[in-house]
């Protein structure tokens, strides 16, 4: 399986991925750059990313606390999610995001 992202200066990198991994871990494995400050635990929104709009709806809902999280993050969209709530799965090969300047 693999997820492409593509960074903060408009470069897509395509990363192998392996399920049940987080979307966060395994951008942080291939050394890409992402804080995630909390480490996974939904408590810092410096895992943020922007979803390709074609992937938007495949992803499970947001839980209320991935929502009040992003609430306090910078540069909002409609497609931002929290890559450390995104659980990697078959369903989920070839997906796509953006990473997000954190500040
Ligand atoms: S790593 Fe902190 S919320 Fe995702």
């Amino acid at each position: 399986m693999k997820i492409y992202v593509t960074d903060l200066k408009g470069k897509e990198h395509a990363l192998e991925a392996l399920e049940g991994w987080r979307v966060m871990e395994i951008i942080r494995e291939h050394g890409l750059p992402i804080k995630a400050e909390c480490g996974g635990a939904c408590a810092c929104a410096t895992c943020h990313v922007y979803v390709d709009e074609a992937w938007v709806n495949k992803l499970s809902a947001k839980r209320e606390d991935e929502e009040a999280m992003l609430d306090e993050a910078f540069d909002l969209q409609d497609n931002s999610r929290l890559s450390c709530q995104i659980i990697m799965d078959e369903e989920l090969d070839g997906f796509k995001v953006k990473l997000v300047s954190s500040g």
